[in-house]
C-alpha cells in the first residue's frame, strides 16, 4: 500500500487537549497534516493550536465538544462535513474501583465517549473516504481490551468494544484504500491515571510502569504507515496482551483482578 498522504490532508483528533491526543496532533502536524482538534477543554485546544501553528505550516481548527453529549456530537459532524482524511478516535477516560461503588453517571458517560462517539464519528467520515478511495481511521483501544479488567470493568469492556469494532470495520474496508488501525497502548504517562479518580490505581502492578506518550504515538503512526491492523507498543505490553489467548477466560479475568486490585 502507498504511503498515507499526510501533507495538505486533514486529520481530526479527538481528545487532543492532553496526553496521546495532543501528541498525535503534534506528530501529524510535523508531517504537514492540517488538524481539527476536539475535546471539551477549549483553552487547552487553543493553546495547542497556537503552539502547532507557530512551528508548522498547517491549518488548525478547534471544535470544543463534549463527546458524551449527543447533540454536541451532531454539531461536530455538521462542522466537519466530509473534509476528514484521517480520523484519530483517541478521546477516552477510565475509572477505577469495585463496579458497585463507582459513580453510575460517570460509568454511563464512559460508554458514550469511549464507544458511542467513536462509532458516530467513524460512521460519519467513512463514506467520503471510501468514495475518494483513500483515508484512515486510528482507534485508540488499550492492552486492557484483550481480557476482562477487574476494578476497571466498564473501561475494559469499552476498550474490548473498540478493538472488536475496529477489527471488523478493517475487514470491511480492505482493498478500498481506507486503512483502519487499532492502537492498544499499555499504561502511558498522560492525564489518564490521575483522571481515574482513585490514587490506589497508581500503586497496582499494572500502572507501576508508564510509557512515554510521544513514543506510543510514534509506534502507532509507524504501524499506520505499514497498514497494520493492530499495534501494541512495547514488548512487555504485547506479552501481557497476548497471554490470555492461551488460558481459559475465567483464569484471565482472575489474573486481571490480581494485577489491578487495590493494594491493602
Ligand atoms: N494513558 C494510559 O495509560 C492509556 C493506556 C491505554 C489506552 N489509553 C487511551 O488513550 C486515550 C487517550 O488518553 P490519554 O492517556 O491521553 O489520557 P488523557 O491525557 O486524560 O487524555 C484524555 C483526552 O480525552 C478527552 N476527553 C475525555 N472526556 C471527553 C469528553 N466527554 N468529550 C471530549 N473529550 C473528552 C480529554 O479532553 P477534555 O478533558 O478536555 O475533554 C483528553 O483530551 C484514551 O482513549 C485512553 O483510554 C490510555
Amino acid at each position: 500500500m502507498a504511503l498515507f498522504p499526510y501533507a495538505d490532508h486533514t486529520a481530526l483528533v479527538t481528545g487532543a487537549s492532553s496526553g496521546l491526543g495532543a501528541e498525535f496532533a503534534r506528530q501529524l502536524a510535523a508531517r504537514g497534516t492540517n488538524l481539527i482538534l476536539v475535546a471539551r477543554s477549549a483553552d487547552r485546544l487553543r493553546a495547542l493550536a497556537a503552539e502547532i501553528e507557530r512551528t508548522h505550516s498547517v491549518r488548525v481548527d478547534v471544535v470544543p465538544t463534549d463527546l458524551a453529549d449527543y447533540d454536541a456530537v451532531q454539531h461536530l459532524l455538521g462542522e466537519i462535513g466530509d473534509r476528514v482524511d484521517l480520523l484519530v478516535n483517541n478521546a477516552g477516560y477510565g475509572s477505577y474501583g469495585r463496579f458497585a461503588t463507582l459513580d453510575p453517571g460517570r460509568e454511563y458517560n464512559q460508554i458514550l465517549v469511549n464507544n458511542a462517539a467513536l462509532v458516530s464519528l467513524t460512521r460519519a467520515v467513512l463514506p467520503a473516504m471510501l468514495a475518494r478511495g483513500t483515508g484512515g481511521v486510528v482507534n485508540v483501544a488499550s492492552t486492557i481490551a484483550f481480557q476482562p479488567g477487574a476494578y476497571q470493568a466498564v473501561y475494559a469492556a469499552t476498550k474490548a468494544f473498540v478493538l472488536s469494532f475496529s477489527e471488523a470495520v478493517r475487514v470491511e474496508t480492505r482493498g478500498t484504500g481506507v486503512r483502519v488501525l487499532t492502537l492498544c497502548p499499555g499504561p502511558v504517562d498522560t492525564g489518564f491515571l490521575a483522571g481515574l479518580g482513585d490514587d490506589r490505581a497508581a500503586r497496582t502492578a499494572i500502572y507501576s510502569r508508564l510509557d512515554r506518550a510521544d513514543r506510543v504515538v510514534a509506534v502507532g503512526l509507524r504501524a499506520f504507515d505499514r497498514d497494520r491492523g493492530t499495534v501494541i507498543p512495547g514488548f512487555r505490553n504485547a506479552l501481557l496482551a497476548n497471554a490470555p489467548r492461551f488460558a481459559p477466560r475465567a483464569v484471565t479475568a482472575w489474573m486481571s483482578g490480581r494485577l489491578l486490585r487495590p493494594a491493602s
